[in-house]
């Protein structure tokens, strides 16, 4: 998205902790990656790492490159993980690290300093005596978390019930590559549009941003306000889909918000979208298990007035999928949560769609039965013959009830439905 296809080369992934080492042939690039990126802390030029803070010193002699350069001030910041540092500690780090090294370099303790040098000690679990990895690097820049405090969803004037926290906000942006001159859209905008989530972290990074919703009470600013002590107040006169927009400065990226059942588009057929971004009713409260006119292939259907019924999670993300097949450019990014039950998840059950290929699949756990997963689609072409989604039933089939049975019930289930299959299997195999 910035204009180049270099990408960065991940030499270690963190695993059991927090520290990613990657390969960039431009540190141009790693910059604007970082710009944007709510989940990186800090980017470091890699110097070394090792088992202890002399083992990382007596590394650094070897080359020259790996310290402060002459002329340069500098300061070294002590970060743990797992631990945390007394100031006593970090100081008696500080010594020793740099009477090995004997640098001589001015040392400026603020952040106007030449260099500054990162020393990380990571631990494991419950072992605090012995770091297990010391790592050493030259910091190059900051990640955008910053956002994360502004866009606190606690701070926001106007939030809902549902309003997307802002990390998870900046993520989804990320993953529909959210950016200026783009136009994202929120089918299923809920209380975000108005109050902050998705779209407003969409317009940070960017786009100009639309929403679409179907619940009136949100599109008229009717639904009860959530916030701490603020249940049986009504919502103030100004709190309105534009406020936050306005309170962030991105209001001139707010195309506004559209009244409407997802399943009857409001669109132009020919109008297209960058990206869609959006989180989809999951039917786990009574409450959000919104209905829709969606027209059914039943034969009491009547055309011209659909009977209003539940809309189903099977018929949501095919009307999904093949919503963002009319309305998405090529190459443009639909982005969407999808809940799963995590004892019957299959990948092989995520919706399809021919125009589209699967670019990434992050599962956030939400509690020991259930999950949702981040899903990031491409497309690739635009579509010939009317081709449709494929949404496997079973991925949804009976979603409700599983969320709210016990994990140790379905275990016998899947441990009775095997046992049936294996008997059966026996007995066929025994009557041939
Ligand atoms: C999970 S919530 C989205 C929450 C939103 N991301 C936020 O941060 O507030 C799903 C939203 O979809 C809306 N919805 C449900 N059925 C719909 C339909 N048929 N058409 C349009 N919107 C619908 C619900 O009213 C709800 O606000």
């Amino acid at each position: 998205m910035f204009g180049f296809r270099e990408s960065m080369i991940i030499e270690r992934k963190p695993d059991q902790d927090p520290f990613l080492l990657c390969t960039f042939s431009n540190i141009d690039h790693l910059k604007l990656y970082s710009s944007r990126s709510v989940l990186l802390k800090s980017a470091y030029e890699y110097w070394t790492h090792g088992s202890s803070l002399i083992d990382v010193a007596d590394k650094l002699t070897i080359s020259s490159d790996w310290r402060p350069q002459l002329h340069e001030t500098w300061r070294i910041l002590v970060h743990g993980f797992r631990k945390q540092f007394t100031q006593p500690e970090k100081i008696q780090r500080i010594d020793a690290f740099s009477d090995r090294l004997k640098i001589k370099n001015k040392f400026c303790l603020n952040n106007k300093a030449d260099c500054s040098v990162g020393l990380f000690e990571s631990y494991e679990q419950g072992l605090i005596e012995q770091p297990k990895e010391v790592f050493v690097g030259r910091w190059i820049c900051d990640g955008a978390r910053h956002l994360i405090d502004k866009y606190d969803v606690r701070k926001r004037y106007f939030i809902g019930n549902t309003t997307m926290d802002a990390t998870l906000s900046f993520v989804m942006a990320n993953m529909g590559q959210c950016q200026p001159n783009h136009i994202t859209l929120d089918p299923f905008c809920g209380t975000d549009t108005r109050l902050g989530g998705i779209l407003l972290a969409c317009a940070e990074l960017g786009s100009n941003v639309v929403g679409s919703e179907f619940d009136w009470r949100v599109l008229t600013a009717k639904a009860k306000p959530t916030k701490a002590n603020t249940k049986n107040l009504s919502r103030n006169p100004d709190e309105m889909m534009h406020r936050n927009f306005s309170d962030y400065g991105t209001l001139n990226r707010f195309l506004g918000v559209v009244g409407a059942d997802f399943a009857y588009s409001p669109w132009r057929p020919t109008f297209q979208f960058d990206s869609i971004v959006t989180d989809p009713p999951y039917g786990i409260r009574e409450s959000s298990q919104h209905k829709s006119r969606r027209r059914t292939d039943k034969a009491d259907d009547d055309e011209e007035n659909p009977v209003a019924e539940k809309y189903d999670l099977t018929n949501i993300y095919g009307d999904l999928l093949n919503f963002a097949n009319v309305y998405l450019c090529v190459g443009g990014r639909l982005v969407f949560w999808m809940p799963t039950h995590i004892l019957t998840y299959d990948e092989s059950l995520l919706p399809t769609h021919p125009c589209f290929i699967l670019f990434s699949n992050d599962e956030q756990q939400l509690n020991r039965t259930v999950s949702r997963r981040l899903l990031t689609m491409i497309k690739i072409r635009e579509s010939n013959n009317n081709e449709k989604a494929q949404v496997n039933e079973k991925l949804f089939s009976n979603f409700r009830d599983l969320y709210f049975t016990p994990n140790t019930k379905i275990w016998e289930q899947l441990n009775s439905n095997n046992a049936d299959t294996d008997s059966s299997a026996v007995s066929k195999k025994e009557n041939s």
